[in-house]
């Protein structure tokens, strides 16, 4: 099966069935604001959707831009972090706004490279950011794509050795247009359709192009390493 055709059903599919949350702009109009991309990404790295939802608009009202947020001490983005957890990221995430607040006059950089040298950026987040707010065909990671991908080619190679070939595919089937649509709705698809048990193979555009699907295989992808 072709990449074209695959990011073709993948986003029609998110034109109709995407989930609609506060850090996203409807399917096919001008993306949000990076500073929203880059506070959401990294409050969902660790968080699920449902819990991150009214931190992130706590964090907007309290602070609306990257100069508010660099501009406030510690301790207040500390405790207005407090029941998120993963605290390491709430320090990181300021250290990143004073970054690009003093260093980069407010502007996130427009690349995945560029992203990746701020702090408390690491891959998964430069690649989310760069398709998301800036438009860059970035090949973006996280474990619900990593199962759709290991589904769709039936990659029976356990993590986290199998992520060197799903980094491949992933930017493989990448798309130049609508890259940051293209990654969402790989996200939603691993959230809503092609979850870990019980996936619903009779609702998922890519049932008729799914090698795991095929062979009766799709629930038991992807394979884990042995501990
Ligand atoms: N998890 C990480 N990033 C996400 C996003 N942009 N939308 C939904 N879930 C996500």
């Amino acid at each position: 099966t072709n990449p074209p055709e695959i990011a073709a059903l993948v986003l029609d599919w998110y034109d109709r069935h995407h989930r609609t949350l506060p850090w996203r702009s409807p399917p096919g109009t001008p993306p949000p604001a990076p500073y929203r991309v880059w506070l959401s990404e990294v409050m969902l790295q660790q968080t699920t959707v449902p819990a991150v939802k009214p931190y992130f608009e706590k964090f907007l009202t309290l602070w609306p831009s990257v100069h508010d947020l660099a501009n406030a001490p510690v301790e207040h983005v500390m405790e207005a972090w407090a029941g998120l957890g993963y605290y390491a990221r709430a320090r990181n995430l300021h250290k990143c706004a004073k970054a690009v607040s003093e260093q980069h006059g407010g502007i996130f950089p427009d690349s995945e490279a560029g992203l990746l040298e701020l702090p408390g950026i690491g891959p998964y987040t430069a690649a989310a950011i760069a398709a998301i707010a800036f438009d860059e065909p970035a090949a973006v990671l996280d474990g619900n794509i990593e199962r759709v991908l290991a589904r769709l080619f039936a990659v029976e190679t356990p993590l986290p050795q199998a992520r060197v070939e799903l980094r491949k595919l992933a930017a493989q089937v990448t798309p130049q247009h609508r890259p940051g649509d293209f990654a969402q709705a790989m996200m939603d698809l691993g959230a809503t359709v092609c979850t870990p048990k019980g996936p619903d193979c009779l609702l998922c555009p890519l049932q008729a192009r799914c090698a795991a699907f095929k062979r009766g295989i799709a629930e038991t992808l992807p394979r884990k390493a042995a501990k």
